[in-house]
């Protein structure tokens, strides 16, 4: 029995492909923290914040985050998971952190091409002021994400790269 490994970085970082894959390799189980907020209350992300805010929305992840512990699991958390509350220091003492890094242009090239409606941050941001957005994001929330015990610089990731630092 082992320690979940917790998938941490920005949106269009890559947490959900990589945690698929991760778990398939280690024989674990797959947990996309983002679908299993949006099965307990039954609506989607945008909707949840429009109705409720993101106060709120903070709230629920966190405590969603901590019923998720379950050992030989891949935890794939939302962007802004190990930024709010104690739950970066959690996510150490509980389980195995990796932080996905991106440049903040690789992740404007990502997150330009998805469905930007599909997060309630990103609502209506596009271009320079998309990647203005995300500088000053990533900015703000790089001293959680470098608190992960393995940091993962993508451009030079493979599946195999990646399992031998987790081994
Ligand atoms: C968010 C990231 C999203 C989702 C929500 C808020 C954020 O998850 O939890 O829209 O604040 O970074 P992804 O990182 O999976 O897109």
């Amino acid at each position: 029995m082992d320690k979940p490994i917790f998938l941490i970085g920005f949106m269009g970082s890559g947490k959900t492909t990589w945690g698929k894959k991760l778990a398939n390799r280690l024989n674990k189980k797959f947990v996309d923290l983002d679908h299993v907020l949006v099965e307990k209350v039954g609506m989607s992300i945008p909707t949840y914040f429009q109705i409720y805010g993101e106060q709120k929305f903070r709230e629920l992840e966190s405590q969603t985050l901590k019923e998720q512990i379950a050992p030989d699991t891949v935890i794939s958390t939302g962007g802004g998971s190990p930024c709010y509350y104690d739950n970066m220091a959690w996510i150490n003492e509980n389980g195995l952190s990796l932080y996905l890094y991106l440049s903040p242009k690789a992740l404007h090239g990502r997150l330009s091409q998805s469905n930007i409606e599909s997060r309630p941050a990103l609502k209506g941001l596009q271009g320079e002021d998309l990647l203005a957005f995300i500088d000053e994001k990533l900015t703000e929330r790089a001293p959680f994400y470098t608190q992960a015990h393995i940091q993962i610089d993508q451009i030079n990731a493979s599946l195999d790269t990646i399992c031998q630092q987790i081994e």
